[in-house]
């Protein structure tokens, strides 16, 4: 199963997907291509490193549905696109040509804490526990079918940097084991259907 993994920025996520493809605990699943809207991106030095092919499409100065025919074209071999600390909203133009197949990683037990900073979220709101959660991508933000959760504690005198490394310690471990579900059937998502019509 080729991957698609989109990023924005440091790539944690995707150094963890890319150590897990190199142990062989990706089962079925290959990183086929590393794409970031943002060129400055850490992540794409990442993948560059690990020899996958990497790949910027700056979205500024691009209408939204011409960014995202150029992220299709990209991902013209990719059955599984996984978003990766991805930072641009996809609109169903993206999202329909993947058929229900792109998922993404949060840092906070959705539904609590949708959108930017969850972390700070979490700790501005008192919140005694947060969390990562893997879910499907829908047009909603951040409100697509979960696939899995961890949670993690918030410690006396965590600020949202602190909490942000501890959850990040644990999707690190959830994202690969999921795409690894996904890999080899144990988590099944919808399957690639035809277009639809305009
Ligand atoms: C992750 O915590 C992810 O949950 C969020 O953005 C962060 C990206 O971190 N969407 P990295 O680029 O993978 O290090």
């Amino acid at each position: 199963m080729n991957l698609g993994v989109l990023v924005s920025g440091t790539g944690t996520n995707l150094q963890a997907l890319l150590d897990a493809e190199a142990r062989g605990e990706l089962g079925a699943a290959r990183i086929a291509i590393v794409i970031s809207n943002n060129p400055g991106a850490a992540a794409l030095a990442r993948a560059t490193a690990a020899g996958k092919p990497a790949l910027a499409i700056d979205h500024r100065g691009l209408a939204r549905m011409a960014f995202e025919d150029l992220l299709i074209a990209g991902l013209r071999e990719v059955e599984l696109v996984v978003l990766a600390g991805f930072m641009r909203v996809l609109t169903p133009h993206f999202l329909d040509r993947f058929a229900g197949r792109v998922i993404n990683t949060h840092p906070s037990l959705l539904p609590a804490f949708p959108g930017m900073d969850a972390p700070g979220q979490a700790i501005a709101a008192g919140a005694k526990e947060s969390g990562v959660t893997v879910h499907v991508v829908d047009a909603s933000v951040d409100g697509g079918p979960v696939l899995a959760q961890v949670a993690v504690p918030v410690v006396a005198g965590d600020t949202a940097e602190t909490l942000h490394l501890r959850i990040q310690a644990a999707e690190h471990v959830l994202l690969p084991r999921i795409v690894r579900e996904i890999a080899d059937g144990r988590i099944v998502l919808a399957s690639p259907g035809p277009p639809r019509a305009e």
